[in-house]
């Protein structure tokens, strides 16, 4: 079977699986933030009307700026783009015909993007479970490689990888001459998160790659940005098309930066979630993974490959986000983004009900 490459969009997995698509669901998938856009971009909207009308600025200078100012980095070491997806199709340029290194499971958009331009793709692939890093067993295949990407929170496990782990990485990188890049789509939904973007500097090999579409709630839209060394954006900025960014997103990401209340609103939100869903599936007996951001592996341990479960909850119109093209978690767990209470009260409910009718086993 062709399964969906990415969450969301969710009528393409129920036609995939021959299944009716049911009016009443909720889309765990995507992860994204359960409050939708923040209120800045809701009481402003009407006002955007007016920028269609002309061309937006390619190098959106303003938001640059402010981006610049809000990391403590020149506006030449930021550039933005149609998402995070879009930065990591252009890095995909940069590393055409070199040696990737992808830390294994992860957005499969790190992959694609390298083979498109000819790299060769190697894994360093984590013990499930844990999903520790492994520095050791890591730093040996930094010699035969021209880049690494990490994903921070990781995404699908949720892990988060502290400063001084990756510091430990990204001086190995250098030494071994290969670019570092930390994909930082989730790093707001972590109020402890520590970048290392303040090394950019000193680290010409260091690429930090941001999305502004989780947080905010604003996927439909399209923005997101990439942190480096100045030659480093000169170069990745050769690649991109002209007006890449619409004149709403350059807008809408200004009043984003602007919206740090909702942001610390949307955070504590979450924290109280996914403490109230781990306590839960602790009672129920089912693993979840150690993430401490806005989504979470889980299973059912009775059941190696979990598809009895996700179709159970399909039939529900409970939309989990498959792992089937996860390496290393191949359907062996399921993801769910950490939504609003009375969508997590319903998940919850599904799980009691397949608890009751499958603990035969336990
Ligand atoms: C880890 C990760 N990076 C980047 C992206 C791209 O996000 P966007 O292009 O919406 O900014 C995603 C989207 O799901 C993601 O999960």
């Amino acid at each position: 079977m062709n399964w969906p490459e990415h969450g969301s969009n969710p009528h393409y997995l129920y036609e995939a699986l021959n299944k009716e698509f049911p009016d009443n669901r909720v889309d765990f998938s995507a992860n994204i933030n359960p409050l939708g856009p923040p209120p800045l971009i809701k009481e402003n909207w009407n006002s955007l009307l007016s920028t269609i009308s002309d061309y937006p600025d390619p190098n959106g200078i303003e938001l640059r700026k402010r981006i610049a100012k809000t990391e403590g980095l020149d506006e030449n070491q930021v550039l933005i783009g149609n998402g995070g997806a879009e930065m990591i199709s252009l890095i995909g340029r940069l590393l055409t015909g070199q040696r990737a290194l992808i830390v294994q499971p992860a957005f499969s958009e790190y992959e694609q993007a390298c083979r498109v331009n000819g790299a060769i793709v190697d894994y360093h692939q984590l013990t499930s479970g844990s999903w520790d890093l492994d520095l050791e067993s890591l730093h040996k295949k930094l010699r035969d490689t021209d880049a690494v990407f990490i994903c921070n929170p990781s995404n699908p496990t949720g892990v988060y990888y502290s400063k001084p782990v990756l510091m430990e990485l990204l001086f190995a990188c250098r030494e071994n001459n290969c670019l570092l890049i930390i994909d930082e789509a989730f790093y707001d939904f972590i109020y402890y998160y520590e970048s290392l973007v303040e090394y950019i500097e000193e680290f010409p090999n260091l690429l930090i790659i941001r999305s502004m579409t989780k947080m905010y709630a604003m996927p439909g839209l399209r923005l997101g940005y990439l942190l480096a060394d100045a030659r480093v954006i000169e170069r990745v900025a050769k690649f991109q098309p002209q007006w890449s960014m619409n004149a709403i997103a350059l807008k809408a990401g200004e009043w984003c930066l602007e919206s740090e209340i909702y942001r610390k609103e949307t955070i504590n939100l979450i924290v109280q979630e996914r403490k109230r869903l781990f306590a839960f599936y602790h009672g129920v007996q089912f693993n979840v993974s150690p993430s401490e951001t806005n989504f979470y592996l889980l299973k059912d341990p009775v059941l190696d490959d979990q598809i009895p479960l996700f179709r159970f909850l399909l039939d529900k119109g409970i939309v989990p986000r498959h792992t089937m093209n996860f390496p290393g978690l191949e359907g062996k767990w399921l993801r769910f983004a950490i939504k609003a209470p009375v969508e997590n009260d319903r998940l919850m409910e599904a799980i009691v009900e397949w608890r009751n009718n499958h603990s035969s086993s336990l």
